[in-house]
């Protein structure tokens, strides 16, 4: 693709589209909106808009289009895939100041919302009403529904309640031409074409900028009990997580943190104790809810049954909000408190649920081979492990060629277990050389094409999720030209 040289002119039209405040192009905005949460990549924006409504959203995108300028839709920059990183440079289109609640329809238990809030002030919005929405990723204090959306986040919950794309009911997309259009319609069911909804969600802005989302909405369940259940063998406490689930149990978290995913997180949580014993390797953190607690206990006895017979030790539960609520704060920071440790990769590995410790066995043996280290967690019982590989001793050398290597057979271990390559991170920038592993060239054709058919001009979000075209090989030599 070859791309406009984004002018003076483009920028007074922009001002006057969004206003002077909404259009940035100093180096320290510039700065801000070149990075997300991913690793420690940049790349700056030509300018910043932050658009008020769909139709400013629509006019630049017209603009935009017209003058084949890059546009990478932002949300709150959390990403863990580098989605909103704009590599082509262009224009960053920040969702932010669309940040309004539109309608709570508590008779049909949805919610009408711009992409710009977010995520825990929607939740906190809902629940006042007795209504729930349950994915809950780790950033919800500051990640925006817009990004959830283009990521199909998922979050601890998801194990129960299932993930972003199983509440979505409709979206308002404005196109790359600046056409707007609407997905679906605002039902529980809907057999009335192609799924437009499904297809936006999770396209990681490639496709449209979503402008309104339609959610639906479910009961709040009002109890929950929270056991802590440490291991000295992490590949059991891997096996023990879809043991619980043949048991009959679904738990609404099931969370698996190694020994270092927690030494690492303690110092950032305040005024959490909790009892470490030097030969525990693993913790898993199991939530059960619902509406009574005796069930919810009957529940618990039955988890600790099979605990013990994957040999947990002492088996921590939670007394009070308080108690949970730490856990919770410390099983959230995980993430954060990795990363400060040490320069590092995530790979959001995801593999069906009884793998799991055939998966960790494998990271760790594969690291071994190439000299990294490794600290896993995530949601084990969705079969989604978070590998944070940090650099640690590894020279520059290793780390920027032999590391990718690694992470390739990582991968395709993944694959041979019947998995693929992110659960809720998204491809975005960062692994969109490995979706060969995954997917056949006919696959990805096809992917192409309907990114062709939404963004003829690839002016929308450019580089992200299908992996750079190999130059075609020339018959004719080069110097014979
Ligand atoms: C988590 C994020 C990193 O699970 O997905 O903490
Ligand atoms: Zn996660």
């Amino acid at each position: 693709m070859h791309y406009g040289q984004l002018s003076q002119e483009h920028i007074n039209q922009l001002i006057s589209i969004c206003g002077e405040a909404h259009v940035l192009t100093d180096e320290e905005s510039r700065q801000h909106y070149s990075h997300d949460y991913t690793e420690d990549l940049s790349f700056p924006p030509e300018v910043i808009v932050k658009p008020a409504s769909t139709e400013e959203v629509q006019q630049v995108m017209r603009l935009a289009n017209e003058a084949r300028i890059p546009v990478t839709p932002r949300g709150a920059g959390t990403g863990l895939s580098g989605g909103a990183l704009p590599t082509y440079g262009g224009i960053s289109l920040s969702v932010e100041r669309m940040n309004q609640i539109l309608a709570i329809d508590e008779r049909n238990l949805q919610v009408r919302t711009q992409p710009g809030v977010i995520t825990q002030v929607l939740q906190e919005a809902v629940e006042e009403k007795g209504l729930y929405y349950p994915p809950d990723p780790a950033s919800r204090g500051s990640c925006l529904i817009g990004g959830n959306i283009a990521e199909n986040s998922g979050g601890p919950r998801a194990v129960k309640y299932g993930v972003v794309k199983d509440y979505v009911l409709n979206l308002e997309v404005v196109l790359p031409s600046g056409e707007v259009i609407w997905t679906g319609a605002n039902v529980l069911k809907n057999a009335t074409g192609y799924n437009l909804t499904q297809l936006m969600v999770g396209s990681e802005g490639t496709l449209g900028i979503v402008t309104q989302i339609v959610l639906r909405l479910i009961p709040k369940p009002t109890e929950t009990m929270t056991l802590l259940a440490p291991f000295t063998d992490a590949e059991k406490a891997c096996e023990a997580v879809s043991a619980i689930f043949r048991a009959g149990i679904t738990p609404s978290a099931m969370e698996f943190m190694e020994r270092d995913a927690l030494t690492y997180t303690l110092p950032h949580v305040d005024d959490v104790q909790l009892p470490l014993e030097e030969d525990t390797a693993a913790h898993l953190l199991i939530e059960v809810d619902g509406f009574k607690a005796e069930v919810l206990m009957e529940e618990c006895e039955k988890i600790m049954e099979v605990l013990e017979a994957y040999g947990a030790g002492e088996v921590l539960l939670a007394q009070s909000q308080l108690d949970k609520d730490k856990i919770w704060a410390l099983r959230s920071k995980v993430g954060e408190a990795v990363k400060q440790h040490s320069i590092y990769k995530e790979e959001d590995t995801v593999v069906p649920r009884a793998e799991l410790a055939r998966l960790l066995h494998g990271v760790k043996k594969i690291g071994a081979e190439y000299g990294f280290q490794s600290v896993c967690y995530g949601h084990a019982g969705d079969g989604n492990l978070h590998v944070n590989i940090l650099k640690g001793d590894l020279s520059d050398e290793a780390w920027n060629t032999t590391l990718k290597e690694g992470i390739r057979e990582i991968f395709q271990l993944v694959k041979s277990l019947g998995g693929t390559l992110s659960g809720e991170h998204g491809i975005g920038h960062v692994q969109k050389e490995f979706m060969d592993v995954i997917f056949q060239d006919i696959e990805l054709q096809l992917m192409r094409g309907i990114k062709e058919v939404f963004d003829p001009n690839g002016i929308l979000n450019p580089g992200k999720i299908l992996p750079d075209r190999v130059p075609e090989q020339t018959t004719t030599p080069a110097s014979a030209v």
